[in-house]
């Protein structure tokens, strides 16, 4: 009789978002539901991305522009302009760029690259698709890097030594940065145990602050133990059109075999390529016109991401991150449970926000808050925790 893989029966019953939504969605429906919760888009895409993408669509109808399976790493053209906009002096080849679908993707599958014992750290809290994709794989050596106030929600060097260490900057979900000092101190870590660090850059767009670190390759020795993780999705608003890319640098080498040719050799086998569209709509991301696109998206969300966090201070939370992330962490009131607070929230005010325990046990007695929303729907957010806090504590 066939077993189910066990593995499986170690994961929470239901993915977070997935959960949120579902108590989200028994609510009563009669006041217009607010969602802060999930970090989805919430503005179309732009006309500009869809029209080149239905363009690149039309090609592959012409005998003398179709096209049959593309290269599994990525069109040619559009990792030669993701480093010329995003590695310029990082000294990142072409080749070392792998366009796909989706970070969520790439960060799950990743650990497939390494040994079965490989001795994980995880921040605590963290996205659940770290954690979960190492549970699913089956993985025993788990740890948690605790990631506490105290710290400015930063993980501490550990003075173990760890094979793979998942960050992520801006994070996901306390909104926190790393500075570059910071980030060097696990680089000189990564380089004395010989560890790789897992660098999960979805949010980069949103840094503002010069202090913030955009790629770890800004640190010097980096290509050498690090691979980083972006994401067309935030940036350009492509979630439903699932675009990303990392980077696997020539000189990260396992036992003398390079870890670039293991993931183009894996891609070949389990993936292929993005599809072919897609990949031009995300070449169009980069043009001129398409940078000010982008500009504007970020610039609305942050603005959005300002006057939540400002509105919240006002209302005494104590809160962080919202500077370079669209993400704000923020206190429990009265201490109360990160899952009690976000149910009372909700069912009170009809916002949905993400309470911090199902990032992780560090996470408990916080909620995120997103600003991947409209603005009218974030002061109107504003005002109904008001008018909830004035009454109730
Ligand atoms: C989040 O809300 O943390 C993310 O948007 C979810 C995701 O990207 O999978």
């Amino acid at each position: 009789m066939v077993k189910l893989n066990k593995s499986l029966k170690q994961l929470s019953s239901g993915y977070l978002f997935q959960e949120v939504e579902k108590i989200s969605l028994s609510i009563n429906k009669k006041i217009k539901l607010i969602n802060l919760g999930i970090g989805d888009i919430n503005k179309p895409i732009s006309k500009f991305f869809i029209t080149h993408i239905c363009k690149a669509a039309k090609t592959l109808q012409y005998e003398k522009t179709k096209r049959g399976y593309c290269n599994s790493q990525g069109e040619n053209n559009l990792r030669r302009i993701i480093k010329k906009y995003c590695y310029k002096n990082l000294n990142i080849s072409e080749d070392e760029i792998f366009i796909s679908s989706g970070t969520k993707r790439d960060i799950s599958s990743i650990q497939e690259l390494f040994s079965k014992d490989a001795k994980i750290a995880i921040c605590d809290p963290s996205y659940p698709v770290y954690l979960d994709s190492n549970i699913i794989a089956g993985r025993k050596n788990i740890s948690l890097l605790k990631c506490l106030e105290k710290n400015n929600f930063l993980p501490l060097i550990p003075k173990k030594s760890y094979d793979l260490i998942y960050l992520c900057s801006p994070n996901n979900p306390t909104g926190v940065a790393f500075t570059k000092k910071e980030l060097k101190k696990w680089v000189d870590y990564a380089l004395k145990n010989k560890s790789v660090i897992l660098f999960d850059g979805a949010y980069e767009s949103f840094i503002t602050d010069k202090n913030i670190i955009r790629s770890i390759y800004e640190i010097e020795k980096a290509k050498k133990v690090a691979i980083e993780f972006r994401s067309f999705s935030k940036m350009a608003g492509f979630t439903s059109l699932r675009l990303s890319y990392l980077i696997i640098p020539k000189s990260l080498k396992i036992e003398n075999y390079s870890l670039s040719n293991l993931w183009k050799r894996l891609l070949d086998t389990k993936f292929g390529s993005v599809s072919y569209p897609i990949q031009q709509g995300g070449l169009a991301v980069y043009s001129k016109e398409g940078r000010a696109e982008v500009k504007k998206l970020i610039s609305y969300y942050m603005t959005n991401a300002s006057i939540l966090r400002k509105g919240l201070e006002k209302l005494n939370f104590k809160t962080f991150g919202g500077k370079n992330s669209p993400y704000i962490w923020c206190k429990t009131l009265n201490n109360l449970s990160s899952w009690d607070f976000f149910n009372l929230i909700l069912k009170n005010t009809n916002i949905i926000t993400i309470p911090g325990r199902g990032f992780g046990k560090c996470g408990e007695n916080f909620i995120r808050f997103s600003a991947f929303a409209n603005i009218t729907d974030i002061k109107l957010a504003l005002k109904r925790l008001k008018k909830f806090l004035k009454n109730s504590f």
